[in-house]
This record gives structure tokens, C-alpha cells and sequence, in this order.
């Protein structure tokens, strides 16, 4: 093995401690994740392609069933090209964002269509993705490729803010913690290193009260010196997030089906399905007419969902009907049975909760 130290670059022979203590540590403490080879093997790139785009916005605990069930139905990229649309959105109702799914079908198929199914191996490469932004190129190209990237998601500005006390204000902290960030990457192990901050991050440098004593960086970390880590990082104020208002109509038939439609082909959970309701608007509800007429009750508390940019309350109104009368125009029943065929998402799924 080459040993000699590279001015500049820290190469297999010459890490900064940290990077040796903290590789030291995730060879032992790795968590088990079901998308992860072992340290110190390559991943399948479908694997943490699949698991990243999963877990952008999205907890590790939320993605594990998802990720089972999409590998089990799609085992490859090829499969996946080859799904509707649908389908995919029905797989994925419940994980929210959902042009993630959509990005990831379309990714899917010029992956098919243009690169016979192979994933670019660069950061370039793989940005050019439907769906790939700057931190899920260099995380995928770090994991699965091997290549020197410098990976930066939410628990890696939280790690290396407190190890530099860096006090710039998130999210315009982002230049200062990849010039900090960048001498300790590895040029060996960059996939591991990156997973190794992600679980230190989300074991032991937590963002409430990160349990230094066992921390295998300690030793090298300015807030734990200082004794400030939950003063990092600092973050710029969030603005309040408006409120929208809207009317839902809940109606079930006398075979204790439920009347859904599908959204529109653009915007927000486009082409999802929702029960029938006018729209939502800041300041007030947008006039909303029942489906038909019928003995409307009103629920007493509104469905309240909250989205990147607002927060949604909807007024539920519940139809329960004698008859089974056929289902409006552009609407249908749907059994209870059926519902997890729908590309419902979780604001849908709570209405139809606190009626059911
Ligand atoms: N969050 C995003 N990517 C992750 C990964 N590869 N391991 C653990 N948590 C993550």
C-alpha cells in the first residue's frame, strides 16, 4: 500500500484523526439499514439511489417499509422504468413529496432508455437525474461509487457546526461547512465517512442533548470543549407559515364504500387521489358544494396537515347514505378494501380517519 502522505488531499496513509476515529467508530457501530452494504463494501447504486430519494424530508424508521416493499415489487431499475405511474404513486401514498415519486419514475427510464440501465458514476453524472439534486450526486457518487464527494445533509451540518463552532446562520452556513468538511473527507473510504457523520449524527451528536462523553470525536470537537454543542447550529429565523382553509365532503354509500376522485395532472398531489373538496385558500374557505345533496353532519374539528409551505385546515362534512346511488361524474366508490390500491395521501388518509 501506498503510505506516502498527499499534501493536500488526505489519502489512505495520511487521515486527519478524526476521520481515522470516526471511521474507527462506524466500523463497529454502523446502524443495520437495509439499503447499506457493510463498511467498507460498495453499495448496489439502485439500492441508494432508491433510499436517498426515499429519505430526502423523510425519517430512516419512515423509509424501511417502504424501501422493502418497492424493492420486492421493483428489484431493479429496469423493473422500475418498466411501472405505471400509478402504481408507483400507490406504492409510495403515505411518504409524502410526491414528486419524488414522480422524478423517480422518469429517472427510472432514462436510466433504461439512455444508459442501458446503468447509473453515471460522477456527481455531474448523476445530477442530471430527474430528482437529483447537489446533495443526493454527491452522496450516491460517495456510497456507491466510491468517488470523493462531499456529502452534506441536515445531520452532517448539525456535526460540523459544533465540531468548528461554526456560528453563520443555516441555511447560509452551507459554504463554510463544506470548506470545513473537505480536508476530512477520505479519498479511501468517502461513502463510509459520509454515512459515519449521518450516524453520528443520529445516535450520539443529536440535536438535544448530544451525549459527548461516548462521542468518538470528542477529542477533536470545539462545542464539546467549549460545552455549547446545543448552541449549534445556528439557525436564521423561521418565518410563521401561512394557513389555508378548506370544506371536504365525506360521504360513504349504504355498501360502506367511500367516494374519491382523482386530483389534477399539475400541481400539488397531482394525479393523487383525494376526497372531493373546493380547494383551499389563505383568509377563508373557497366556496365548496356537496357532491349531491344528502344529510351533511359537520365534524366539530377541522383535519389539520401540515405541507412544506402552509398549513392546510380542512372542515370535514360526512354523508352516510340508505342507498347506493351510482358515483357522480368524474368520481367513484371505492370499498374498504380497495383503499390501499388508491394513491392516497396522508392528508386523505387523516379526512377519511376522522370519519370513518
Ligand atoms: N439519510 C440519508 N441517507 C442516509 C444513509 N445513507 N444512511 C443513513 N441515513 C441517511
Amino acid at each position: 500500500m501506498d503510505i506516502t502522505p498527499r499534501i493536500g488531499k488526505p489519502g489512505p496513509g495520511s487521515k486527519p484523526k478524526i476521520t481515522a476515529d470516526l471511521l474507527r467508530w462506524y466500523d463497529s457501530h454502523a446502524r443495520d439499514l437495509p439499503w447499506r452494504a457493510k463498511p467498507g463494501v460498495i453499495a448496489d447504486p439502485y439500492r441508494v439511489w432508491l433510499s436517498e430519494i426515499m429519505l430526502q424530508q423523510t425519517t430512516v424508521e419512515s423509509v424501511k417499509p417502504y424501501f422493502a416493499k418497492f424493492l420486492a415489487r421493483w428489484p431493479d431499475v429496469t423493473a422500475l422504468a418498466a411501472a405505471e405511474e400509478s402504481a408507483v404513486l400507490t406504492e409510495w401514498a403515505g411518504l409524502g413529496y410526491y414528486a419524488r415519486a414522480r422524478n423517480l419514475i422518469a429517472a427510472a427510464r432514462k436510466l433504461a432508455e439512455a444508459h442501458g440501465g446503468r447509473f453515471p458514476d460522477t456527481e455531474e453524472g448523476l445530477r442530471a437525474l430527474p430528482g437529483v439534486g447537489a446533495y443526493t450526486a454527491a452522496a450516491i457518487a460517495a456510497i456507491a461509487f466510491n468517488r470523493r464527494a462531499i456529502v452534506i445533509d441536515g445531520n452532517i451540518e448539525r456535526v460540523v457546526t459544533r465540531l468548528f463552532s461554526i456560528t453563520t446562520p443555516l441555511p447560509g452556513a452551507k459554504s463554510d461547512i463544506r470548506a470545513a468538511l473537505d480536508p476530512l473527507v477520505p479519498e479511501d473510504r468517502p461513502g463510509d465517512f459520509a454515512q459515519a457523520l449521518m450516524d453520528l449524527g443520529a445516535t450520539l451528536c443529536t440535536p438535544r442533548a448530544p451525549d459527548c462523553l461516548i462521542c468518538p470525536i470528542r477529542g477533536g470537537c470545539s462545542a464539546a470543549k467549549a460545552g455549547n454543542p446545543g448552541d449549534f447550529p445556528v439557525k436564521a429565523k423561521k418565518k410563521a407559515k401561512p394557513v389555508k382553509h378548506g370544506v371536504a365532503w365525506l360521504a360513504f354509500d349504504a355498501a360502506g364504500r367511500l367516494l374519491l376522485r382523482t386530483r389534477a395532472p399539475k400541481g400539488l398531489l397531482a394525479n393523487m387521489a383525494e376526497v372531493p373538496n373546493g380547494g383551499w385558500a389563505e383568509g377563508g374557505a373557497p366556496p365548496s358544494h356537496a357532491p349531491f345533496a344528502a344529510s351533511w353532519t359537520p365534524l366539530a374539528v377541522p383535519v389539520i396537515h401540515v405541507f412544506t409551505h402552509f398549513e392546510l385546515r380542512l372542515a370535514v362534512h360526512v354523508a352516510r347514505l340508505a342507498s347506493n346511488p351510482p358515483a357522480p361524474a368524474g368520481m367513484r366508490w371505492v370499498s374498504p378494501a380497495d383503499l390501499d390500491k388508491e394513491p392516497l395521501p396522508t392528508l386523505f388518509r387523516k379526512v377519511i380517519a376522522v370519519g370513518a
